[in-house]
C-alpha cells in the first residue's frame, strides 16, 4: 500500500518497533553512502549480490567487493573502481555457494585501492564482513588488538571491526555472540552484514546509525542497505530498528536488539516496484527522472490539493496542526539541492502565509549556537531522509524545544522517523546523483504547505483558489516543456565548451539559478556560479567576457523590467546571454543570444517551470562533454558523513 502520510505510516505499524518515531537521544551519524547487499537462501549468491551492488552503484562507487561462503572456504573479490570492474574479476563458474555479502564503497577513511575495498576479515581469515559507518575508537582497539599480534591489511577503520570479531570469536566459538561481542565494544554507527565459513548457514547483519533493511523471499533473504537492491526479489521487506540486529539462516530470521533482547521485527511492503529503479529506455537515470517529473509533481499533489476550496490537506500535519497555526517563525533546513527547495520555499511561504521564514544550511545552523524557541517549526528538507548533517540540525533544533517536521522523500528513512510529523513528496526512487525530481517535488510539497498555513490565516478561499488551480496545471506545463527539449539540446550543444558559466535570477528565481549552477557543476564539471542578477554588478560582473555565458531567469514579473536592465549591463561587456522566458515575450529576443520559452504561470509558482530547463540543459552539456551523468567523480548520492 502507498503511504500517504508520515502519521498514516506510523498507524499502520500500531505498536510495531520498525517505523516508531525514534528519540534524538538515539539516533547517530553514519555513512550509508556505500551499499551493502547480503544474500541467504538456494540460489548462487555471487551474481544475485554483484546486481545488488549494480542498484546501489549510486550510493558509492570508488571500490567494490564481494564475498562467498564456498565448500572449502571463502570467496573474496575485491578492487578499486566500479561494481563493472568487480563484475569481470568475479570467477562465477567456479562458485556454488548460496551465502555471501558485498559492498560498494565511497572512500571516507582511507584511500579507494583494493586493499580498502570491503570485504574486510578477521585474522583466521574465515570472517568476512561489509561495514557502512564509521568506528569512532578503531584506533584505541586496533592498538590493542595489535599488542596482543593480530595484524591489518588495510587503512580503514571497518577491518578494525573484522579483526575484533574475530578475537572474540576465538574466545566464545559462536558467530552471533562474537558479532554481540565486538558491537557492544565499539563506539560509532554501523550497518553491517557479516558472514563466515565457520558456519554455511548464518547471515548476521546489524544497525547502528547506517540503514540495513531485509527482504524476505521464497525460502530466501536479501539484506541491504537500500531497498532498491532488494526491489526485484520481494516487496516484503523489515527495517532494522537502531541497536538492532538479524540472525538470519535459511530457515527464518530472528531480530533482536544487540544485548540479546527478542524484538519484533514488522513486515512492510515496499511501495514501488522494479521499473522505477531501471532506466525504462532513457540514456541515463538522470534523464529518465527528469522525464518523470509530471507525474512525480502530480503524485507529490494528489489527494492533498483541493481546488475548489482552495484548500490542502496534509494528513501528516494533523497532530501538529496548532503548533503550526501558532508558529511565530518557520526555519527550513537542508543541503545542496534540498537548501534550494528551501530558498525557493521560503518565497511562497512568506508571500502566502505571512510568517517569516529563515532558510539554514544544515550543516552549518548547529555550530552557529542557533536562537530557537518551543514558538519555531522546524522544517528538514532531505530527499534520501539521511543526510547526516541535515538529522544533526534537526537534532539541535529538537534539543531547543522546537517542534520539527519533515519533507522527505524515502518512506520509513531516519529523517521522516525522527520529525513529529512531515510530508512526503512521493518522488519514488531518485537514482541519479544530481536530485531532479525531488528538487520539484519538494517545492510542490512546499508550495502545498504555504496555500495551507496561507489558508489558516488570511489568504481568501478565492486566492487560495487561484493558486490551487495553478498548481493543478503545473505538471502539463512541465510536460510541455519537456516536449520541447529539443530546442534546449541545441543550446547544450552551442555552450558545452564554456569553461565558466552564470546562472541569474531574481526575487523567487534565485533560488532556482542556484540550483541550475549546482545541477551543471555536477555533472559537466564546468565552473558555474549563481547569483540574483541584480548582484553582478556589486563585483562578479568583473568576470564576464565574451566566452561566459550568463543565463537569466526572466518570466515576465514584477521584476520583469529590473532583470532586463541586468541582461543589458551583462550584455554591455560582451556577456553571451541565454534567456529562460515566459512563453510571448519576443523582446526578449533583441537582448539574447538564445532563448528557451516555458509556459507561464503564477508567478511564485514559475521558478517550478524555469527548473525543467536547467535540469536539460546541465544534462546536454554534460552528455556532450563526455562526463558520466549519473556518476559523476567525487559524488554520492546519499551524504551521511558530517
Ligand atoms: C545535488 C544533490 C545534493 C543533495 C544534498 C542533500 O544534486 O543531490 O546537493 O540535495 O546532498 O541530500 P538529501 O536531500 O538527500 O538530504
Amino acid at each position: 500500500m502507498r503511504s500517504k502520510d508520515f502519521f498514516q505510516i506510523i498507524k499502520k505499524i500500531g505498536n510495531s518497533t520498525s517505523l516508531r518515531p525514534i528519540k534524538f537521544k538515539n539516533i547517530l551519524i553514519g555513512r550509508a553512502m556505500c551499499g551493502i547487499v547480503g544474500y541467504i537462501g538456494a540460489k548462487s549468491a555471487a551474481g544475485l549480490i554483484v546486481n545488488g551492488l549494480k542498484r546501489l552503484e549510486y550510493r558509492g562507487y570508488d571500490s567494490a567487493g564481494v564475498v562467498t561462503v564456498e565448500d572449502d572456504g571463502l570467496y573474496v573479490e575485491k578492487c578499486e573502481g566500479k561494481v563493472a570492474e568487480l563484475d569481470r574479476r568475479v570467477k562465477y563458474g567456479e562458485l556454488r555457494a548460496t551465502l555471501g555479502v558485498g559492498h560498494t564503497r565511497w572512500a571516507t577513511h582511507g584511500a579507494p585501492t583494493d586493499a580498502n575495498a570491503h570485504p574486510h576479515t578477521d585474522n583466521s581469515g574465515a570472517i568476512a564482513i561489509v561495514h557502512n559507518g564509521i568506528i569512532e575508537n578503531h584506533a584505541a582497539i586496533k592498538s590493542k588488538l595489535s599488542e596482543k599480534g593480530y595484524i591489518f591489511r588495510s587503512e580503514t577503520d571497518s577491518e578494525v571491526l573484522a579483526v575484533l570479531i574475530g578475537c572474540h570469536y576465538e574466545r566464545l566459538r559462536n558467530l552471533e555472540e562474537a558479532a554481540r561481542a565486538a558491537l557492544s565494544e565499539i563506539e560509532g554507527t554501523f550497518g553491517l552484514a557479516m558472514v563466515s565459513s565457520h558456519d554455511r548457514d548464518i547471515l548476521i547483519v546489524a544497525r547502528r546509525g547506517s540503514p540495513i533493511v531485509i527482504g524476505m523471499g521464497e525460502g530466501e533473504y536479501i539484506a541491504a542497505s537500500d531497498a532498491s537492491a532488494i526491489i526485484q526479489h520481494t516487496r516484503q521487506v523489515i527495517y532494522l530498528e537502531d541497536n538492532e540486529m538479524a540472525v538470519i539462516r535459511r530457515g527464518g530470521c530472528l531480530t533482536k536488539t544487540i544485548q540479546n533482547v527478542a524484538t519484533k521485527g514488522k513486515i512492510h511492503e515496499l511501495d514501488y516496484d522494479v521499473e522505477s529503479i531501471e532506466k525504462g529506455g532513457f540514456a541515463h537515470f538522470m534523464l529518465k527522472e527528469i522525464y518523470e517529473q509530471p507525474t512525480s509533481f502530480r503524485d507529490a499533489m494528489r489527494g492533498r490539493l483541493m481546488v475548489e476550496d482552495g484548500n490542502v490537506k496534509l494528513g501528516g500535519l494533523r497532530l501538529v496542526e496548532d503548533k503550526i497555526r501558532n508558529a511565530k517563525r518557520l526555519i527550513l533546513l537542508g543541503c545542496g539541492t534540498a537548501w534550494h527547495a528551501g530558498l525557493a520555499g521560503e518565497y511562497m511561504l512568506e508571500r502566502l502565509a505571512k510568517i517569516p521564514v529563515e532558510v539554514e544550511y544544515a550543516s552549518e545552523f548547529r555550530y552557529r549556537n542557533p536562537i530557537i524557541s518551543a514558538d519555531d517549526v522546524v522544517i528538514a528538507i532531505s530527499q534520501s531522509g539521511e543526510t547526516a548533517d541535515t538529522l544533526a540540525a534537526l537534532r539541535e533544533a529538537k534539543l531547543k524545544g522546537a517542534t520539527i517536521l519533515g519533507v522527505v522523500n524515502v518512506v520509513g528513512s531516519t529523517i521522516a522517523r525522527s520529525t513529529d510529523a512531515g510530508v512526503y513528496i512521493h518522488a519514488g526512487p531518485e537514482i541519479g546523483v544530481a536530485s531532479t525530481k525531488a528538487f520539484t517535488s519538494q517545492l510542490a510539497a512546499l508550495a502545498l504547505l504555504a496555500l495551507y498555513l496561507g489558508r489558516m490565516h488570511s489568504l481568501s478561499q478565492l486566492e487560495g483558489s487561484m493558486i490551487a488551480e495553478a498548481l493543478r496545471t503545473i505538471p502539463e506545463k512541465i510536460q510541455f516543456i519537456l516536449d520541447h527539449a529539443e530546442s534546449v539540446r541545441s543550446i547544450a550543444q552551442e555552450y558545452a565548451k564554456a569553461d565558466n558559466f552564470f546562472f541569474l535570477g531574481r526575487g523567487a528565481n534565485f533560488p532556482v539559478a542556484l540550483e541550475g549552477a549546482l545541477k551543471l557543476k555536477e555533472i559537466s564539471y564546468i565552473n558555474a556560479q549563481g547569483y540574483p542578477a541584480a548582484e553582478m554588478k556589486h563585483g562578479p560582473i568583473a568576470l564576464i567576457d565574451d566566452k561566459t555565458p550568463a543565463l537569466f531567469i526572466v518570466p515576465k514579473d514584477e521584476l520583469y523590467e529590473k532583470t532586463l536592465s541586468n541582461i543589458e549591463e551583462v550584455r554591455a561587456r560582451g556577456g553571451r546571454i541565454i534567456a529562460i522566458a515566459g512563453e510571448g515575450d519576443t523582446h526578449i529576443q533583441k537582448l539574447a543570444e538564445s532563448v528557451i520559452y516555458i509556459p507561464n504561470t503564477l508567478p511564485i509558482l514559475q521558478p517550478i517551470l524555469a527548473t525543467i530547463p536547467l535540469q536539460l540543459l546541465a544534462y546536454y552539456i554534460a552528455v556532450e562533454r563526455g562526463t558520466n551523468v549519473d556518476m559523476p567523480r567525487n559524488l554520492a548520492k546519499s551524504v551521511t558523513v558530517e
